[in-house]
């Protein structure tokens, strides 16, 4: 088991990038990261408000749009806003995993400042799926102010894989960065979850293993 593991950013891409030359596909990895940030999520809920998920325009968006799918699946209250609208993404897993939203009937809306005061006022959980490991540099608006306003509504915030706004090498916090009461980490742990400003932004850490061949632990470099 890989819950000690302590990786750098480039050494999780790795990881990701043997799996998946060794043909588990990345929108396997996603389905798996997503189900596992859901699973802890249901375990964590406190009420029936509905559960807010924010996106951004990168893999942890989708990652946060699998969880979407999970909740409602399960019957729970959700909505996404993203700060990326899906018509906007890439094709890739992401956008894949974004509508696939609409059979299950998630509303998805832009994150817009109006949008975002009222569905925060009335989260129970509000889960981040906005920057992780491949943010860089200084955060950049929108997602500076998106940021704000979550750490103000001192809503319960749900952080996919590392905090928003966090370095995921040095720990250090890029202009802003969410403050998580949990974080559900993928495959390891980021090493800046550990270090610099890392500890005092991610809550309790809980890694969710992902499906890498057992060689890529040993090979990757
Ligand atoms: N197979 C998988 O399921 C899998 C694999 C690896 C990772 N993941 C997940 O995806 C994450 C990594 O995904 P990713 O590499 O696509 O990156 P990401 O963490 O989702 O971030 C990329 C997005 O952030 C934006 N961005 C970067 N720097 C920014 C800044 N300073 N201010 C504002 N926006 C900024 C990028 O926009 P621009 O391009 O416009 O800069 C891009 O839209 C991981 O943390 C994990 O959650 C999933």
């Amino acid at each position: 088991m890989h819950h000690e593991t302590v990786v750098s950013v480039s050494r999780m891409r790795a990881l990701d990038h043997h799996a998946i030359a060794s043909g588990v596909p990345g929108r396997l990895l996603m389905e798996v990261a997503g189900h596992g940030a859901f699973r802890f999520l249901s375990r964590v809920r406190t009420s029936d408000q509905p559960i807010t998920i924010l996106t951004g325009g990168g893999n942890n968006a989708g990652d946060g749009f699998v969880v979407a799918r999970y909740c409602a699946a399960a019957g729970m209250s959700c909505q996404v806003l993203a700060v990326a609208p899906v018509d906007s993404l890439p094709d890739g897993d992401t956008r894949k995993n974004a509508s696939l939203l609409e059979a299950f009937s998630v509303p998805v809306a832009t994150c817009d400042p109006e949008a975002l005061v009222r569905c925060l006022a009335d989260s129970d959980i509000v889960v981040d799926g906005l920057l992780g490991t491949g943010l860089s540099g200084d955060v950049r608006e929108p997602y500076r102010a998106v940021i704000s306003a979550l750490n103000g509504s001192k809503r319960p915030v749900l952080s996919l894989d590392i905090p928003s706004g966090l370095c995921g090498d040095s720990g250090h916090v890029l202009g802003s960065a969410v403050h998580a009461r949990w974080t559900v980490t993928f495959g390891a742990r980021k090493q800046g979850l550990l270090i610099g400003d890392g500890p005092a932004h991610t809550g309790e850490v809980t890694v969710v293993p992902l499906p890498f061949p057992p060689d890529a632990w040993t090979t990757s470099p």
